[in-house]
């Protein structure tokens, strides 16, 4: 359960990436239609590997419900008034990994590869390190080789292959890749 959050940061925030502003605010169950909007205009390829299938309603829903018990921490980004992505943090939910969060990035492709990723991170190791949890986990198939790539640039590494432990939306399996971030080592 979240904790009070000790991070100096507020939202909303602005910055700019590659001369372009964008807003980084906190999700809230006013972001319902936004979030859905977003995940469906997502390329194929993207969706064949999500999580969590934030196209579907129920799972909106339910996205917004954690984030309401504080299980969920949102960031969304926006850019000339409309959703572009988010990185979010799950806190585990079970006492024996209660010291891991999941992170969660998902950018739409044209503000890929300018640092947003790069500040979704730093945001969510903040606030990883408020809520006192000592890991962030990542977990990808392996066939998304440059998210792999991206996560490595992050300060992830690759912890585990577990063969066939993704399933896409076609029904097809994958290897998954289990990667970590030392929370405990951050300094900014
Ligand atoms: C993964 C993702 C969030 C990264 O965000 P991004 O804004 O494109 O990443 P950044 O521009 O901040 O780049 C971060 C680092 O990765 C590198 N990088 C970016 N895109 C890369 C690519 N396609 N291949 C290899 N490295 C890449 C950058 O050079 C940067 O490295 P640096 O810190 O040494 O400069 C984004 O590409 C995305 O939404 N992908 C689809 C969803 C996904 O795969 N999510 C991962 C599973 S949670």
């Amino acid at each position: 359960m979240a904790k009070e959050s000790k991070s100096k940061r507020t939202y909303p925030w602005k910055t700019k990436i590659k001369g372009e502003e964008v807003i980084l605010r906190l999700m809230t169950s006013d972001d319902r239609e936004a979030m859905l909007e977003f995940a469906r205009a997502l390329p194929e390829d993207d969706l064949l590997f999500l999580a969590v299938d934030i196209t579907d309603e129920s799972a909106v829903d339910d996205w917004i419900r954690r984030l309401n018990e504080g299980i969920i921490h949102t960031i969304l980004v926006e850019k000339d008034g409309k959703l572009v992505g988010h990185g979010s943090l799950l806190h585990e939910e079970q006492v024996w990994t209660r010291h891991l969060g999941g992170i969660i990035l998902l950018l739409a492709p044209e503000v890929r590869g300018k640092g947003l990723g790069h500040i979704l991170a730093g945001e969510l190791f903040r606030h990883a390190e408020d809520l006192g949890l000592q890991k962030i986990v990542a977990r990808m198939a392996a066939d998304q080789k440059s998210a792999v790539q991206v996560f490595e640039k992050l300060g992830f590494n690759a912890e585990a292959l577990l063969t066939d432990c993704v399933i896409d939306r076609n029904d097809r399996t994958h290897d998954l890749i289990i990667m970590s971030y030392d929370v405990t080592g951050f300094n900014e």
